[in-house]
């Protein structure tokens, strides 16, 4: 494995790859890789030639208040995982490197990026479509792949590869889980032993929200107050916010007709959950 530090050598590496016509992976990570990271790179390397996962840990994405600084770094167990899967390169650039003096320009995916994490994170996406473009641009890869786990990350990021032809097939994969539902997140490490017996409350509730569908409820108010129902069980959960949406465009449903996305984001003490579950009235 490959590691490059630079963005000169890392699209020296691509523009040879495209030359001798290599099918090429992309797979962007904030590092702190876990089991859901290890199935998007496995999903790559098995339809893909060659395998980049990038490393960057973007500042960009973060608002003023988050967590930066609290972020885990684990460079070396990181390298390690990638290694043992075998990712062709990896690149870890450093914050200077993908913006260096005098960086001025900003993606912006309009509407999607305001609603649900956007109200609470108001920078985030537009933090999220700067450097994913800038790392589409560098790699130039056939393929790029995304976790579900960041519903509203993964619609965004189809809307961008379209609207500014981009030219990369967006493949989403499933949410890997711990045994109790818990979706797997590099925010977890941080939970207090309490609060990581609580945080399943959440998946728990998306999942008694799919239940009232698949039994019939088709009014989104009635869902919502069955997922806040559930959540309400749990007092060291605060809902930040919960939403029965359309899972194209991400406007709220009144009624469910065929297909609804489940969102919801909790903070257990610091740390911020999210989650979703995707429901298709023909599962019944
Ligand atoms: P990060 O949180 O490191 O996630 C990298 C990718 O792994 C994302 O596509 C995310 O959806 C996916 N992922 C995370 N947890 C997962 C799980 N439990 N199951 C399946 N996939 C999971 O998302 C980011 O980084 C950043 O915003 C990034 C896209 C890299 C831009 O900086």
């Amino acid at each position: 494995m490959r590691v490059i530090r630079s963005v000169q050598a890392l699209s020296a590496w691509s523009r040879a790859l495209h030359r001798e016509g290599v099918l090429i992976g992309l797979m962007p990570t904030m590092g702190a890789l876990h089991a859901g990271h290890r199935a998007l790179i496995r999903a790559a390397r098995l339809s893909c030639d060659a395998v980049a996962v990038s490393l960057f840990v973007n500042p960009r994405q973060f608002g003023p208040a988050e967590d930066l600084s609290r972020y885990p770094r684990q460079l070396r167990s990181d390298s390690a995982l990638c290694r043992g899967e075998g990712v062709d390169v990896l690149f870890t650039p450093s914050a200077a490197e993908m913006y260096p003096p005098g960086f001025q320009t900003s993606v912006v995916v309009r509407g999607l990026s305001r609603r649900w994490e956007g109200e609470h994170r108001p920078a985030h996406f537009e933090g999220v479509t700067t450097v994913v473009t800038k790392l589409l641009s560098l790699v130039r890869p056939h393929v790029v792949f995304f976790g579900q786990k960041d519903f509203q990350q993964s619609v965004l990021v189809r809307r961008l590869v379209e609207d500014l032809n981009l030219g990369a097939r967006v493949v989403v994969c499933p949410t890997v889980r711990e045994h109790d539902g818990l979706a797997l997140s590099s925010r977890n490490q941080h939970l207090t032993p309490a609060q990581r017996r609580a945080a399943p409350i959440l998946y728990a509730a998306l999942r008694a929200g799919r239940t009232a569908i698949l039994g019939g409820v088709r009014s989104a108010a009635r869902i919502r107050e069955t997922i806040h129902h559930t959540i309400a069980a749990e007092p060291l959960a605060r809902v930040e916010y919960l939403a029965v949406c359309d899972p194209e465009t991400l406007e709220p449903l009144r009624r469910i007709s065929d297909a609804a996305v489940l969102l919801g984001a909790v903070r257990l003490g610091r740390v911020r959950l999210i989650d979703n579950l995707l429901v298709r009235i023909a599962e019944r």
